[in-house]
């Protein structure tokens, strides 16, 4: 007799999906730096498509600042917009949507001795909103001038109630971090700082909560049990691009390491949150950041490439890396005893954002494996581009067609642009304001991780082994083979 189909499992609701896209309440968002490259190259371009996607507040206006020395008035102000959004912009700025774009752009000074235009500024802008908007501050400038514009906003009053965006870096060691907490919370509450990492904001990652803790294949696998290696690979193909003088106080693992691939780490291997929001989130990720041990100098690989100290602005002698690969180890119960390889560096043969993660071989090999195939452990790992708008990759082995059992390496494919239409994909920095204007923190780092970064590196930044150098165009100086084995680096790819 058949038997009947047993009962279907009801699934658990940890939260109530919200099915429409929220809309921020009505801000004024201030841009603090609003004549510098960040303001130029992204935040001006990207407020724009914001609107023209519909997804600004109803009624907003956007303040932009800067010292007297490099004031601008109003109609200058939107000159300077319209530049930025005709060089780096999606949309153009014409027709309506710019019109209307333009109408809410108003630019007030600010020096620490003379506020007033700024504030002036903001007040007009209130009061042509109308009603209690909110107020954003966006801080794009370098992080030297973040203490005095902090305090000049708790001075004046404008902190109040307002939300603030701070740009990375997120200090240079645990003591400098520290301090810049210290500044930024002496004026706005951790609940109103919402420190912004791009990397965060690429599709790829909300899509690495999507495919762990939205279907069953994947997560089961998420563990030390099945995996063993992580490789978070960036190269760049750009070199520092004539930022000798950034470049110089910084170096790779600090522009890169501690910010973006440390973040990318925590969301990687973080455990399943209790709920899809930011606290429930960003404890995860914190916790992540708390089980990884301090670094280890012997397992880190620091390069420089030929040429560099030639660069205008480079110390003859220079130490800094611009290129790092570094092995972490995340000792928690998921992940003890899996390495984690991180690499990143400028000038390399190619620009990529991957995260693979390496399955482990089933026990018992009982096919004539090609050798091929079998020797680089390629056949046998997921593999998630970052790239915008990226993809995700099942590798594995499969039977040739013919007479013989013969394996060979295939991949299953999800690729953003061959599956969705990219209509309605924001850009990083697009999508991180907007989550900012709707006070949603999932995605920006909290000061505690932040810290607790710091303190994992300082037995690197102590002790830095000595930089080794690389040919630009290559994958990387000698030894970072050695860093990984007995595994490989899954970069680059097989032709
Ligand atoms: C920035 C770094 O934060 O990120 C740059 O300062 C780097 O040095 C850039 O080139 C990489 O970002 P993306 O999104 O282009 O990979």
């Amino acid at each position: 007799m058949a038997q009947p189909d047993p009962p279907a499992q009801p699934v658990q609701q940890v939260q109530q999906v919200q099915p429409v896209q929220p809309s921020p309440d009505d801000h004024v968002v201030v841009l603090v730096g609003a004549t510098g490259d960040l303001a130029r190259r992204k935040l001006l371009p990207g407020l724009f498509h914001l609107a023209t996607a519909g997804l600004m507040p109803k009624r907003y206006r956007i303040v932009g600042t800067a010292p007297a020395a490099e004031a601008l008035d109003d109609a200058g102000f939107r000159a300077h917009a319209r530049r930025a959004v005709e060089e780096f912009g999606r949309s153009r700025p014409e027709g309506r949507a710019w019109e209307e774009f333009e109408a809410a752009l108003t630019f007030g000074a600010a020096d620490d001795d003379a506020p007033e235009p700024l504030l002036e500024a903001v007040r007009e802008a209130e009061r042509v909103i109308g009603g209690s908007p909110r107020r954003l501050f966006h801080l794009a400038v370098p992080p030297v001038a973040f203490p005095s514009v902090v305090a000049l906003l708790g001075r004046t009053g404008l902190a109040r109630d307002a939300r603030v965006i701070v740009e990375k870096p997120f200090g240079t060691d645990l003591e400098s971090a520290r301090a810049l907490n210290a500044a930024v919370h002496a004026v706005f509450d951790e609940s109103r700082v919402f420190r912004i990492d791009h990397f965060l904001g690429k599709e790829a990652v909300d899509n690495i909560l999507a495919l762990r803790f939205a279907n069953g294949l994947f997560e089961p696998l998420w563990n030390r049990q099945h995996i063993s290696h992580v490789q978070i690979d960036v190269p760049e193909r750009i070199d520092i691009q004539g930022r000798a003088h950034f470049f110089e106080g910084t170096g790779t693992f600090r522009d890169m390491v501690v910010t973006h691939l440390f973040q990318l780490l925590g969301f990687v291997a973080m455990e399943p949150p209790v709920a899809f929001d930011a606290q429930s989130l960003r404890d995860e990720q914190v916790k992540v950041f708390r089980s990884m041990r301090p670094l280890d100098p012997a397992h880190v690989v620091r390069g420089q490439y030929t040429g560099y100290r030639a660069e205008a602005g480079v110390d003859p002698a220079s130490d800094t890396e611009t290129f790092v690969a570094l092995r972490v180890e995340v000792d928690n119960w998921r992940w003890a005893g899996v390495p984690f390889h991180l690499r990143s560096g400028k000038a390399l043969a190619e620009g990529r954002h991957v995260v693979t993660l390496g399955l482990r071989e089933p026990v018992l090999r009982m096919f004539p494996f090609d050798a091929r195939a079998a020797a680089d452990g390629r056949g046998n790992e997921l593999v998630v581009d970052f790239a915008d708008p990226g993809s995700v990759t099942a590798r594995f082995l499969a039977k040739e067609p013919g007479p013989s059992m013969r394996l060979a390496e295939v991949g299953m494919v999800f690729d953003y642009d061959g599956s969705f239409t990219a209509d309605n994909a924001l850009e990083a920095y697009e999508h991180l304001i907007l989550q900012a204007m709707l006070g949603d923190q999932s995605l920006f780092t909290r000061s505690d991780g932040i810290e607790r970064l710091w303190e994992v590196s300082a037995p690197l930044l102590e002790a830095p082994p000595p930089v080794r150098p690389y040919a630009p165009g290559s994958w990387g100086p000698d030894g970072i083979g050695e860093l990984v084995a007995p595994y490989r680096w899954h970069l680059p790819d097989r032709g």
